[in-house]
């Protein structure tokens, strides 16, 4: 057998996290900079996994690879071959748990992988659904964003299950990632913020609307490639998701820092608690003075990601 391939990328929220879980607009786009590449090498004996920190047999090895090891299972399956054994072994330039869809982006390139390997074709809903069952079975009931916006050519903009690409027309701007270095539990924040949801909905109703027009803003400030308006609507939402209680101190000193050194919007992305930052730069040496500013102000790792044009529907 022949060896296979396939790839996937980081993704950030670019705004409407949580609001997302409300039925409120959410974007979300994909870093093409920051790959995750799979490969399938067809052998004889029990499958094995090989990645950063483990290498070992794919199946029965714990809940962290429980994902991965769907995504395996679903694409031998769908291609016809769900006995052929294979090392798989990834590879990702970012980190996993930190709100960059690391899971889904895994599941993603090994079904691509596997797929190739096995010379089976498939659709964008093909590998869609078979993302989607991976997740679902790591973390119960996936939005879909993650397995969307992670192969995802452009900004997607999505919404109670519905998802379209969005047109990116900012000329030069730049996003800048940074890892707090402090694992955030999605999870945990989603969980915290429904029952102050359910507690004090008159006072929290509002605040998770708030955070879906502004959604809704930032998909009108990409599509007229007004650069300032979506950095005015970041900041904006980072203020309503520290309001909700999904702030820490190191986020909101990363966010200071970043806007210090001349982000025009900086906030958290993704679940919250924890995780990463993004901030909008309008150009690669603002980017550059945000990322230093952001490594001095005590972030784990720093990404800068260009911004590329993209027409949806292209
Ligand atoms: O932390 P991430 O990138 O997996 O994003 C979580 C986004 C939430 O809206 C908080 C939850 C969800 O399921 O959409």
């Amino acid at each position: 057998g022949r060896e296979g391939r396939g790839h996937t990328w980081a993704k950030a929220i670019l705004l409407g996290e949580h609001a997302v879980v409300y039925g409120h607009p959410a974007v979300a786009v994909p870093l093409h900079d920051l790959r995750m590449n799979a490969t399938a090498t067809p052998i004889n004996g029990p499958s094995r996994l090989r990645c950063l920190d483990y290498e070992g047999p794919l199946t029965g090895s714990g809940a962290r690879f429980d994902c991965v090891a769907q995504a395996f299972e679903a694409a031998r399956e769908f291609a016809g071959c769900p006995r052929q054994s294979f090392i798989i072994t990834t590879r990702s330039d970012f980190p996993h748990e930190r709100g960059l869809g690391s899971s889904a982006a895994a599941a993603g390139a090994i079904i691509r992988a596997v797929l190739d390997a096995c010379r089976r074709p498939a659709c964008a809903e093909e590998l869609f659904a078979l993302t989607q069952r991976a997740e679902a079975v790591a973390h119960g009931r996936p939005s879909g964003l993650d397995a969307a916006a992670t192969c995802a050519p452009g900004p997607l903009r999505f919404q109670a299950g519905e998802m379209r690409p969005v047109s990116q027309r900012i000329e030069g701007a730049h996003l800048v990632l940074a890892d707090s270095g402090v694992h955030g539990s999605t999870r945990q924040a989603v969980t915290g913020l429904r029952e102050r949801y359910e507690e004090q909905t008159e006072a929290v109703g509002p605040l998770i609307a708030e955070l879906g027009a502004l959604a809704r803003l930032a998909v009108t400030a990409l599509e007229d490639g007004d650069a300032p308006r979506l950095g005015t609507a970041m900041d904006r939402a980072h203020e309503v998701l520290a309001a909700l209680g999904l702030s820490l101190p190191v986020l909101e000193s990363l966010t200071g820092a970043a806007r210090q050194a001349g982000a025009l919007g900086a906030k958290l992305t993704g679940g919250g608690l924890g995780g990463c930052v993004i901030a909008l730069a309008d150009g690669p040496q603002p980017a550059e003075r945000i990322g230093s500013a952001l490594l001095h102000a005590g972030a784990a790792a720093v990404w800068t990601h260009r911004m590329h044009t993209s027409e949806a529907g292209q």
